[in-house]
């Protein structure tokens, strides 16, 4: 039998826009047509499709109408209306990270150093339901966009976690590097939160879903955040901060630091980190603590591969690996960083579930919990880290 043609729409035509192609490029259990994109950045736009042979769309709706799956590749203010008129067409639609948030009161003077952190997380949450009822009224699915699930290491590990049986008992893991590169993060009312959202969002996201797949394997149900404590700073906008030239510091009204301990319905743990201020690439890393294995999946940097270069100019034209301050010394350097990242895995898993309508691991369950965890997070921050309850949208 002929298989099926699913055609893809990317709304979006930047950083992540980009990594999307590349990995709907690496599919291969289903057929993909690649129709056309949509931004709102006219130039980049027209780089973007001319670079790859596809259409350029002038309409959002025009995209939606001849496409089958929509990958949403904007800044998050606008995931959510983006996302709800895709599932309006019965579409499915594929949400880059961080799924929703709040995002101020839509004025561009907004100042997110200074609203009360229980406003964000009603709000929040109101935009969580928003969308879990749009797909609820749609034959079209959320895909949640969350590479770290997809992750080979982490995939693994879930492997190791249902056919041992094992119990999660602790988990620490953190992303941090030097700083974000997209024009819209810094400023809460385009990214709806600082390194906690932008950053922390991944190994959050590893850590809720490999309790969810715990508690399924060996309860049938998955087992959720209940409550979280969390600290967050902006240490680069500390007026006694001193900028060598190393770190980004053009973040306006956002933590560029954030911590948190988050209690399990189980009672288990974990303690999860995300910064701009780490140097010498992106810090990836969850480990595993189980009662009967213990797992680091580093994702990066890894040990892949390890290369010595004594001379900087040797490497300017080659990719070392993410956010590396010099080539020159000892580097991590990455074989195939989309690989370890997962990017193609999350693709082929999206796609096969348009195809087949089989389930998708990295859902809408998923990414509400991640987003409730998020803001129950600030509220605890704005309480100087007291215990606060996360409200599971079941
Ligand atoms: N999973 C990952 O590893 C990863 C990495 C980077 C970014 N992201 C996520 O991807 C999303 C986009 O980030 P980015 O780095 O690509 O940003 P970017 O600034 O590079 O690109 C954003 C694009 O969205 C377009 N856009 C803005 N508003 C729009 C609208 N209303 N309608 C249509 N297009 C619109 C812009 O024109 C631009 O083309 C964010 O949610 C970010 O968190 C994920």
């Amino acid at each position: 039998m002929e298989q099926e043609v699913i055609k893809a729409g990317i709304i979006g035509s930047g950083f992540a826009a980009r990594f999307h192609y590349e990995a709907l490029r690496r599919v291969f259990s289903t057929k993909i047509e690649i129709i056309g994109a949509y931004s709102k950045s006219p130039e980049e736009l027209i780089d973007f499709t001319k670079e790859r042979g596809i259409r350029i769309f002038d309409s959002m709706e025009q995209l939606i109408n001849e496409c089958d799956v929509l990958h949403v590749c904007t800044p998050p203010v606008t995931h959510e209306p983006i996302a709800i008129a895709v599932l309006k067409q019965n579409k499915d639609v594929i949400i880059e990270k961080p799924f929703t948030g709040y995002f101020g009161d839509g004025s561009k003077d907004f100042n997110g150093d200074e609203f009360p952190r229980e406003i964000g997380l009603k709000h929040a949450v109101e935009s969580i339901q928003r969308m879990l009822k749009a797909e609820k009224e749609s034959k079209g699915s959320i895909m949640y966009a969350e590479n770290w699930v997809y992750a080979p290491a982490i995939q693994k590990e879930r492997e190791v976690i249902e056919k041992t049986g094992a119990q999660i008992l602790w988990i620490q893991a953190q992303q941090s590097h030097s700083g974000s590169h997209s024009r819209d993060y810094g400023k809460w009312r385009l990214a709806g939160g600082g390194s906690l959202m932008g950053k922390g969002a991944h190994p959050l996201s590893a850590a809720i879903y490999l309790k969810h797949a715990e508690g399924i394997a060996r309860n049938g149900s998955p087992i959720h955040p209940k409550t979280i404590s969390a600290r967050v700073h902006s240490i680069t906008r500390l007026p006694n901060f001193q900028n060598h030239g190393h770190l980004k510091d053009s973040y306006t009204d956002i933590e560029d630091y954030a911590t948190t301990h988050i209690v399990f319905e189980d009672g288990t743990i974990a303690d999860i980190t995300a910064s701009e201020l780490l140097l010498g690439g992106v810090k990836n890393y969850i480990e595993i603590h189980a009662n009967n294995h213990r797992t680091v999946c580093n994702i990066t940097p890894n040990n892949a591969m390890q290369t010595y270069n004594p001379v900087e100019e040797n490497f300017k034209d080659i990719y070392v690996v993410e956010k590396t301050g010099t080539k020159q010394g000892w580097s991590n350097m990455s074989p195939d960083e989309a690989w370890f990242n997962g990017y193609q895995h999350e693709m082929d898993a999206f796609y096969k579930s348009a195809a087949s309508g089989s389930p998708i691991e990295s859902n809408s369950s998923l990414a509400s919990d991640v987003i409730a965890t998020i803001y129950a997070a600030y509220v605890s921050a704005e309480r100087k880290g007291a215990e606060t309850n996360i409200i599971i949208l079941k």
